[in-house]
């Protein structure tokens, strides 16, 4: 037990590190140029947040929370997804009245969910998520999706679905639950007890079941899409044209609703095929009463979330992760225990000049600094002391062509930082 990470979370080991980083850094950038900046929210919130964000009747606020109560007997949550927590520091920081929209973006943010844990399924992951608050436009998910399609093809990655569909607004919608409820009335006791529940509360939560009997009797039901009124009609076609026109392919699915209530209008996921089922790489949608909902003025809204574990497995079943730079560039290696405080500053002036430098931290010998070098990966290593300190300058020995330079102490860090960073 003790040495075992708890059911469902996984540790980003050091060798690991440089890949989170460059999936990091590619968000950053493409965040930049779209013009969303980062916010950071707290891990945990008031669980009230969530019950009325998320929603009483989903999966994720009925059976996946992380709830207790802290010391001063108030409920707290362990965020199980980035938008309320978002939307909640916007309300709080009044964001409402800068200049709208307000585009943010979350990077890596960890979401704890109380799932049974499978491939790609964990109870804590980490999301790469945008908001975009104050656009009311279809070209806000357009934008959206846009970003995300050019982040996962500059990854590499192909054959993924974009999935779009519209569920209604608060004009809408009713008329569908009423279509939905004449269609499931027959047919409600086959299906299960959530779904039984959720029949009267909630039925656009029974599209979202994924029991197979209920799946089953779900896949003849009527269509959400000819329901719409004309605004959510002219809204999603609106959308459709504009990805269209920005050629990125997508799939009308009136099946896909989102585990979550909070949205309007479009909802939309990136599905990877794995094996016979899908696994959704990323969801998001339009969610226009979420803020006045939480508190704030009545502000449209959209967003997305993206997995970052299921993009890292994704990318390693495809080949794609790259390749993991070097720990060390050079090796500084101090002939002789009594030279260590002369190899100690050639390794702190290298790093000064910009040179992955690393310098004997175990009292190794000689011959086993050589073997530790190698095992680092540095191309060089610059021996410290002998004669040639006598001298004043510092051998350089080549680790792939075993060629050696002799380099002027003081040159030195200026000229190695040359040769090894271009
Ligand atoms: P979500 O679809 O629940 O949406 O999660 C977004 C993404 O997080 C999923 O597509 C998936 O890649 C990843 N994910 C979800 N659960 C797990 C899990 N248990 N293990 C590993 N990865 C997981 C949301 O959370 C919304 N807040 C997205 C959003 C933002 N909508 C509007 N703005």
């Amino acid at each position: 037990m003790l040495t075992q990470a708890p059911k469902g979370t996984r540790d980003m080991l050091p060798q690991e590190a440089y890949l989170w980083h460059a999936l990091e850094d590619k968000m950053r950038r493409l965040s930049a140029l779209w013009g969303y900046r980062e916010i950071r929210t707290p891990v945990f919130e008031h669980t009230e947040l969530f019950q009325r964000g998320v929603g009483g009747t989903t999966d994720i606020v009925t059976k996946e929370m992380y709830t207790f109560k802290d010391k001063g007997d108030r409920s707290i949550t362990l965020k199980p997804e980035g938008t309320a927590g978002a939307v909640r520091a916007f309300v709080e920081a009044h964001m409402y009245a800068d200049p709208l929209p307000a585009k943010v973006y979350y990077l890596a943010a960890p979401i704890f969910r109380y799932e049974n844990p499978q491939a790609g399924r964990l109870r804590e992951h980490h999301q790469f998520g945008m908001e975009c608050f104050g656009g009311k436009e279809p070209t806000v998910e357009a934008e959206l999706i846009n970003l995300l399609m050019t982040l996962l093809g500059e990854l590499g990655m192909e054959n993924l679905s974009v999935h779009i569909n519209s569920i209604g607004c608060k004009n809408c919608r009713p008329r569908y639950h009423e279509a939905l409820r004449a269609y499931l009335g027959d047919r409600l006791g086959d299906m299960c007890a959530d779904c039984q529940a959720r029949f009267e509360k909630n039925p656009l939560r029974i599209l979202d079941c994924k029991q197979e009997k209920c799946k089953a009797i779900v896949s003849g039901a009527p269509s959400i899409l000819d329901c719409l009124c004309e605004d959510c009609r002219a809204h999603f076609e609106r959308l459709q044209a504009l990805l269209a026109a920005q050629k990125i392919p997508f799939a009308v699915d009136p099946t896909i609703v989102r585990g979550l209530d909070y949205y309007t209008r479009t909802v939309f996921e990136v599905i990877m095929q794995t094996g016979r089922e899908g696994l959704a790489l990323c969801g998001g949608g339009r969610y226009d009463n979420l803020i006045e909902e939480l508190g704030g003025p009545d502000t449209p809204a959209a967003g997305f979330g993206l997995g970052l574990e299921r993009i890292l497995i994704e990318l390693g079943n495809r080949g794609l992760l790259p390749e993991e730079p070097s720990v060390s560039d050079v090796y500084v290696a101090n002939i002789g225990a009594d030279r260590q405080t002369e190899a100690f500053a050639f390794t702190q002036a290298l790093r000064a000049a910009g040179v992955k430098a690393e310098g004997d931290l175990c009292g190794r010998s000689l011959k086993a600094q050589f073997k530790y070098a190698d095992k680092l990966g540095a191309k060089f290593i610059a021996l410290v002391g002998g004669e040639e300190l006598e001298r004043g300058v510092v051998k350089l020995r080549d680790l792939k062509t075993r060629e050696e330079t002799e380099l002027p102490l003081a040159e030195a860090p200026g000229l190695i930082a040359s040769r090894v960073n271009g």
